[in-house]
């Protein structure tokens, strides 16, 4: 007699950093379960145990996806944000601590870790030095301190719970995501964002055996470790990767675009060089016209997004918009991860 293993029994006590931390079995596993809660919802897998969120940067899907979701489980989220409230932590080894802030995360996260259960995380990369955050100083800093799971909720390389949402949404709307065309395009913003979601965006569609399009102007390419990844994860799964330039003919024959807008790593620190170079590209704003030239395919943004800066109202408001599902999906993705990360995808609620 063969006896069936759950996949998601070895992600119990485990980090997830990023969606390359999974195995595919582990990663078919989450979406299976995330589906299945998501139409039948669930039992209470989670009570009594406690989420820790530690937000350094602002948020609003996932401060309330994953707050409603320790909910709909039967426990409960802590909402820690940093310095409001919450000291200032410091994560930089062998610091005289004389500035703002009041405590290292080699105290605070092992504390933490006695109250919680499991530990969430939120930072952004500061937009000093490239050379530095691309280690991911602050979320290695949890990993490294935390006796619990740690989950990343956005950090300087990686969302992989958007990911995970993005690729249920993905699978809901394509029959099958192998060899459709994945586009990520980039858009204009006043601001130069981080490259995390975009990042994400193509390693998850990478495992899927899509064939990505990455549309950007020359000067906002992705970070090289990265692209390596997504270019060998494309290759086990059977899809492939372009780079391209065009703004206007990265749309023709594509099931998915992907609108995401983020800063030149050319010219990271650099705030005058990179504001310059993304003034030159401003009219990389995706609106109806774009998508009428995909191969009828939809619309994503991991949101929040400017209207009419990087998309358009009416490519927002058409019947191609998948933003808000994307964003419900979250809360689906995010309860299975929590569920298998704390040892309770195979038990039984008391
Ligand atoms: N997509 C996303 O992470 O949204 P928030 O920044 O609002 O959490």
């Amino acid at each position: 007699m063969t006896t069936r293993t759950n996949p998601l029994a070895g992600l119990a006590g485990r980090n997830f950093l990023t969606t390359d931390d999974l195995s595919d079995a582990e990663l078919e596993a989450l979406l299976e379960l995330a589906t299945r809660f998501k139409a039948r919802g669930h039992k209470p897998l989670l009570a009594g145990k406690i989420l820790g969120m530690i937000f350094f940067n602002p948020s609003l899907r996932t401060r309330a996806s994953f707050e409603a979701g320790m909910f709909q489980l039967g426990g409960h989220a802590i909402d820690l944000s940093v310095g409001q409230g919450v000291w200032k932590l410091e994560h930089r080894d062998g610091t005289v601590m004389d500035g703002d802030a009041a405590e290292h995360l080699r105290e605070a996260v092992p504390v933490l870790a006695r109250y919680c259960d499991l530990l969430s995380v939120r930072c952004f990369p500061s937009g000093k030095d490239w050379s530095v955050e691309r280690a991911d100083p602050i979320l290695s800093g949890f990993a490294r301190y935390s006796t619990v799971p740690v989950i990343n909720m956005e950090s300087s390389l990686y969302h992989p719970c958007q990911a995970l949402a993005d690729l249920l949404t993905i699978r809901e709307r394509l029959k099958t995501t192998k060899r459709k065309r994945f586009v990520l395009v980039w858009c204009r913003h006043p601001r130069a964002l981080p490259t995390a979601v975009p990042n994400s965006a193509v390693l998850a569609a990478s495992r899927a055996g899509m064939r990505i399009s990455i549309a950007h102007p020359p000067g906002f390419e992705l970070d090289p470790d990265v692209m390596a990844r997504v270019r060998a994860n494309a290759k086990k799964s059977g899809g492939s990767v372009e780079v391209a330039h065009d703004f206007e003919s990265a749309f023709d024959g594509a099931d998915v675009v992907y609108a995401k807008e983020w800063g030149s790593l050319a010219h990271y620190g650099d705030d005058a060089a990179e504001k310059a170079l993304r003034a030159q590209h401003s009219g990389w704003i995706v609106g109806a016209k774009q998508m009428r030239r995909t191969a009828g395919g939809f619309l994503m943004h991991c949101l929040p997004v400017r209207r009419n800066v990087a998309l358009a109202d009416d490519a927002l408001d058409g019947p191609w918009s998948a933003v808000v599902d994307e964003a419900e999906n979250r809360l689906h993705v995010q309860k299975a991860l929590l569920v298998a990360l704390a040892g309770s995808a195979g038990r039984r609620p008391r």
